[in-house]
């Protein structure tokens, strides 16, 4: 059955690591090493059993691979996620010596994998692992917060969004509706004002969307009513799922492009936008600032070489809505696409 999974997704390799001492369950896939080290944050859960975790690293791991291929990275795709039990929570439990165990995990894949944070893991866990392994990235003493790296790589796409797919060479007067103004939508409407345009805005924190309407202007309207606005483009910021089958047929918008992790809630999704000329721009490749940022660590950290990265998101987006336009496929299946054809050019020499 593994490796059914393993050959169905182009495999690639599974490791399983196990600690007595401390408890530790935990899987690394290692997507595709064929553009560098694999690169993936590392996913602490309590799986319901072996088959889950499998299924979630394996996935997981495979999406990094298209994500780094399409961000220019010289990286193949990896995750590993700590199948956890609810001991975790218990006060006493020793994190230490559990992230410790992890480290040394990852330390036996010789720089074939370089981990970091991600759902259930910290930084100060990273720090952890730090002190066992040099294949961290991500630690206290690293590149920081991602955020606004990923929003400037966000409007950088939107820009492209705007030329290919709304004939516009400029944001000014664009409007966007901005779902969600945390970390990154926060960050995505000041970027967004700057360029001149125009914003509504929605927020499940009061708050936070009266701050953010303050600096920018903004018009605000309700979690529910943000669906409904008649705009240019729709950013989702907030949680993933939001393009459903109930959301759907309420957009009245010309293209999606924000930076929430998997914003459609199924393939079909996808096609149903692409059949009623929605554009919407593959959340992999337009949300990679934040893993281009966090990549720059390996050559040495640079914030300027990252933003300048994160900028040429703008030519990713634009060569999937050219390629979009032209096909009328959906641009989640010409991001894959496009991934796979870089993964197979094999590693270019850097700039
Ligand atoms: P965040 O937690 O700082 O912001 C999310 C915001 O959405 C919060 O302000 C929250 O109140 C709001 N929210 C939650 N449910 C909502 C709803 N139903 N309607 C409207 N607003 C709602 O998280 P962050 O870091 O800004 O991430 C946002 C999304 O972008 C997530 O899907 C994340 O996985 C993704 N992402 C973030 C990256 C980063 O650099 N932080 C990198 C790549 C992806």
């Amino acid at each position: 059955m593994i490796f059914n999974i393993l050959r169905d997704l182009g495999y690639g390799q599974l490791h399983l690591g196990t600690d007595a001492a401390t408890g530790l369950r935990a899987l690394i896939a290692l997507h595709s090493t064929r553009l560098g080290p694999a690169i993936g944050g590392c996913r602490v859960r309590i799986y319901e059993d072996e088959q889950q975790a499998i299924h979630d690293v394996t996935r997981l791991a495979r999406a990094m691979s298209h994500k780094a291929a399409v961000a220019g990275l010289p990286h193949g795709g990896g995750k590993a996620v700590i199948w956890a039990t609810s001991a975790i929570h218990q006060p006493g439990f020793d994190r230490t010596a559990y992230f410790q165990a992890f480290g040394r995990f990852v330390d036996q894949l010789h720089g074939s994998y370089l981990t970091c944070e991600d759902s259930g893991t910290s930084t100060r866990d990273m720090d952890i692992v730090r002190t066992v392994t040099p294949h961290v990235l991500g630690t206290s003493s690293g590149s920081g917060d991602p955020s606004p790296f990923t929003a400037l790589g966000c409007r950088r796409g939107i820009e492209a969004v705007a030329e290919v797919i709304l004939n516009r060479d400029s944001l000014k007067g664009l409007h966007v509706a901005v779902q969600g103004v945390g970390a990154v939508g926060g960050h995505l409407a000041r970027e967004l004002h700057e360029a001149g345009a125009r914003l509504t805005i929605a927020d499940v924190d009061p708050e936070r969307v009266a701050r953010v309407a303050r600096e920018t202007g903004a018009a605000v309207t309700t979690v529910d009513a943000i669906f409904d606005v008649e705009c240019d483009i729709f950013a989702p910021c907030a949680l993933g799922g939001a393009i459903n089958t109930a959301t759907l047929p309420r957009l009245r918008c010309r293209a999606i492009a924000g930076a929430a992790n998997n914003q459609l809630e199924s393939a079909a999704i996808g096609v149903e936008l692409a059949r009623r000329g929605i554009f919407y721009a593959p959340d992999y490749a337009i949300n990679a600032g934040g893993l281009i940022n966090v990549a720059q660590e390996v050559v040495g950290y640079d914030a300027a070489k990252a933003r300048d990265k994160a900028s040429k998101i703008y030519g990713t987006i634009r060569e999937i809505a050219q390629r979009a336009a032209q096909s009328g496929r959906p641009p989640g299946e010409i991001s894959d696409e496009l991934a796979a054809e870089i993964i197979a050019r094999g590693p270019q020499p850097t700039t």
